[in-house]
């Protein structure tokens, strides 16, 4: 969460009143927000807002630091005080309870391991270009890692699903999709619930189905969208989170192997965060910016604009690429597109 800075402060920052510690102050942020969400802190709260001692009685906890830590996750808009017991926001109800469908608190370790593992490397991405780690080739090989990453993944994943799959035109008749990289199968399932005559594959790696959604009408193909045949015969394919984690090449490689694998007239999804959207303010310009950087440090991909993803997809052989955000946010935009019918 951004710190919230008035115009008196911004003031002192930009005359250098003060050393430029925001960034050093977010990463404390993230760290006392993992640690409140791993010691129970929300779920507690969310039982029975307390005061700093008496939820550190509750989780067996040191007083003063309890205390020092709620004051702490207040001033990042986490927790708010009323008659002078810590309660929950919204926010932090919604992602950091155990109990909410998408809580993101099993995704945390990802998060913990991508700040101080693989962040550390980025002198070496920026110098050589390449990226600090073969990122799934890490999560294959960490189960704990691969499932707190399909967890966050899943997470944000569930609060997406509903709205994006309203926004999927499925064809009348349609019958098979291709869930290309879609691990744990959530935007799969929104459109197995909204159409009850279609079959969903997800294709992902082998450790990444390990959480995948099970459902009758749900397959799950180990394999690689690189390398391996991608079948045939499909009405729908959805290319979810995939693009920004691969470098020029390697779509271009993917997509007209993508509209080989569906039927003529056969429709494509893409979704992801397109830079070159109409973006609220400066601080979503801002984490635009980090995000590109961390897909690129992270797995050698980035940020592609909804222009781009466009001329690639024609170059592909699909038509009529069209611009959607069923969210009427850049965390899921989609680029939906057919191929030609013969
Ligand atoms: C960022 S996640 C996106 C998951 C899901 N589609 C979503 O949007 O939430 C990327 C997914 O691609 C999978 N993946 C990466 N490389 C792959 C490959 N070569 N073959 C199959 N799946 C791959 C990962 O295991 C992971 O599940």
């Amino acid at each position: 969460m951004p710190l919230f800075i008035n115009a008196l402060e911004a003031a002192a920052h930009r005359l250098s009143v003060v050393p430029p510690m925001f960034d050093y102050f977010n990463a404390l942020g993230l760290h006392a927000l993992i640690a409140a969400a791993r010691m129970g802190v929300f779920d507690a709260l969310d039982e029975r807002p307390s005061t700093g001692d008496e939820l550190a009685a509750t989780l067996g906890l040191d007083p003063s630091s309890t205390t020092m830590l709620l004051r702490a996750l207040a001033g990042l808009g986490y927790l708010r005080i009323r008659r002078g017991r810590y309660r929950l926001t919204r926010v932090s109800r919604l992602w950091f309870t155990t109990g909410s469908a998408t809580s993101l608190v099993a995704g945390l370790e990802f998060w913990e391991r991508t700040a101080c593992v693989v962040w550390p490397r980025l002198e070496k991405t920026v110098r050589d270009g390449s990226p600090a780690t073969p990122f799934y080739e890490l999560l294959e090989n960490d189960p704990e890692l691969s499932r707190s990453f399909q967890a966050w993944t899943a997470a944000v994943a569930r609060r997406q699903a509903p709205a994006t799959a309203r926004a999927i035109p499925v064809p009348r008749g349609a019958g098979r999709v291709l869930d290309v990289g879609g691990g744990h199968g959530v935007f799969s399932m929104a459109l197995l619930r909204r159409h009850p005559g279609l079959r969903a594959t997800v294709l992902d790696l082998p450790r990444a189905l390990d959480a995948a959604a099970e459902h009758p009408r749900l397959t799950l193909r180990a394999g690689s969208f690189l390398s391996d045949d991608l079948g045939g015969g499909y009405d729908v394919v959805l290319l979810f989170n995939i693009v920004h984690g691969l470098d020029d090449e390697a779509v271009a490689a993917l997509l007209p192997r993508l509209a080989a694998a569906l039927n003529p007239g056969g429709t494509i999804v893409v979704g992801d965060q397109f830079g070159d959207s109409v973006m609220p303010g400066r601080a979503s310009r801002t984490l635009l910016g980090l995000l590109d950087l961390n897909y690129r440090v992270a797995a050698g991909g980035r940020v592609r604009g909804f222009a781009e993803v466009s001329r690639l997809l024609r170059e592909a052989g699909f038509r009529r690429p069209r611009h959607r955000r069923p969210l009427r946010s850049v965390t899921t935009e989609l680029a939906i597109a057919e191929t030609r019918r013969r």
